[in-house]
């Protein structure tokens, strides 16, 4: 019997993998994965809550799960799986709708951020995709969520959900805990550190990509917004540039804040932002060699997500029968 607790997340496929997503969430999903059961999925059924060219969509789910593996995630010990192709989230997803209130999708700051962003495509799927996402995490009994902060809301609501729907039916789902990283949770743009790192930056250099060639991740490390002063220190109230990079910098290389302001004490930011882009160069070196490796072996990438979708069907429909069983469906 499997008794390690089990992990679910996900990362949308509607651009290239940044590193907002490396080290808010692949970087703890690969330190996670020795001790739990984990299922990592690339949730393109999401990507979809906004207009997508399809063949775009393709190319970037490939290259995502070559990315996964190639960052450290073994599909051996890891599910590794594509959310379209276990049907079960989309059926879990509808029942989960009808315990769901409308007030409290109203209340999450994504719907409401993204319906700003793209006032002429605000579809029910982005407003429900929460439940969506719940359904993902639901399915899997699972115990932790390792996100970055801006998916913590979500998260909650997932607690929500199960707990109205145990509250109902007795103990069906097992209750997850989001797992967010003490640094790294929120990475901030290079060129507009007030806003999220995001794949959607209109602003190029404000984004950097796990695929991108060293050359582009220097020019815009040395580009990026700092301040006035020249001191190296951890204040993201007043300095919040400087405090992104020594955060991009500890993420990269394991080092405290502490341990960052001693070493460039006394040295100004043009030693430290190049020292920031050499750290994340090397970081990304051997993960871009090894995605861009695997990209051509598509029979292995295909088998990878063949076998991952057969490994997470089972246990995804073991958790929606019973579901169904629940609320009355009659069995076929
Ligand atoms: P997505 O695709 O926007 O982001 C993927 C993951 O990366 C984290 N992240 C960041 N962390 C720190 N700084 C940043 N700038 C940054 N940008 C992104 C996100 O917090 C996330 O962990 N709804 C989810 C995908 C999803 C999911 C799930 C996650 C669907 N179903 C079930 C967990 C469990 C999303 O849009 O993430």
């Amino acid at each position: 019997m499997d008794e390690k607790k089990v992990i679910f997340s996900g990362i949308q496929p509607s651009g290239e993998l940044t590193l907002g997503s490396y080290f808010g969430a692949i970087k703890n999903w690969v330190e996670l994965s020795k001790e739990y059961s984990c299922y990592y999925c690339i949730v393109d059924m999401h990507a979809i809550t906004s207009r997508q060219n399809p063949a775009e969509l393709r190319r970037h789910t490939l290259e995502q799960l070559a990315q996964y593996i190639a960052c450290g995630l073994d599909p051996k010990d890891n599910t590794i799986f594509i959310q379209s192709h276990v049907s079960a989230h989309a059926e879990l997803a509808w029942v989960m709708n009808c315990y769901a209130m409308y007030g409290e999708l109203s209340r999450m700051t994504q719907f409401k951020d993204k319906s700003a962003k793209n006032e002429d495509n605000i579809n029910a799927g982005l407003f429900t995709y929460p439940v969506l996402m719940a359904a993902d995490i639901l399915l899997y009994q699972t115990d932790l969520v390792p996100v970055g902060e801006d998916q913590k809301q979500h998260v909650e609501l997932t607690r929500d959900i199960a707990q109205r729907f145990n509250g109902v039916y007795g103990e069906v789902f097992r209750v997850p805990q989001p797992f967010i990283p003490k640094v790294g949770a929120r990475i901030m743009s290079l060129t507009s550190p007030e806003n999220k790192m995001s794949k959607s930056d209109k602003d190029p250099g404000g984004c950097i990509y796990l695929m991108q060639k060293p050359e582009e991740i220097m020019r815009s490390f040395k580009r990026a917004v700092t301040d006035s002063e020249t001191v190296v220190k951890y204040d993201p109230e007043n300095k919040r540039g400087v405090s992104n990079l020594m955060t991009i910098y500890a993420s990269a290389t394991g080092k405290s804040y502490s341990e960052i302001e001693k070493e460039f004490e006394g040295k100004g930011y043009g030693e430290f932002k190049p020292a920031v882009g050499e750290a994340v160069v090397e970081r990304l070196r051997p993960i871009r060699e090894e995605a861009e490796r695997l990209i051509k072996d598509k029979a292995y990438l295909e088998s990878v997500y063949r076998e991952g979708a057969e490994r997470a069907a089972r246990t995804a429909y073991k958790t929606l029968r019973k579901v169904y069983k629940k609320v009355g469906f009659v069995e076929k």
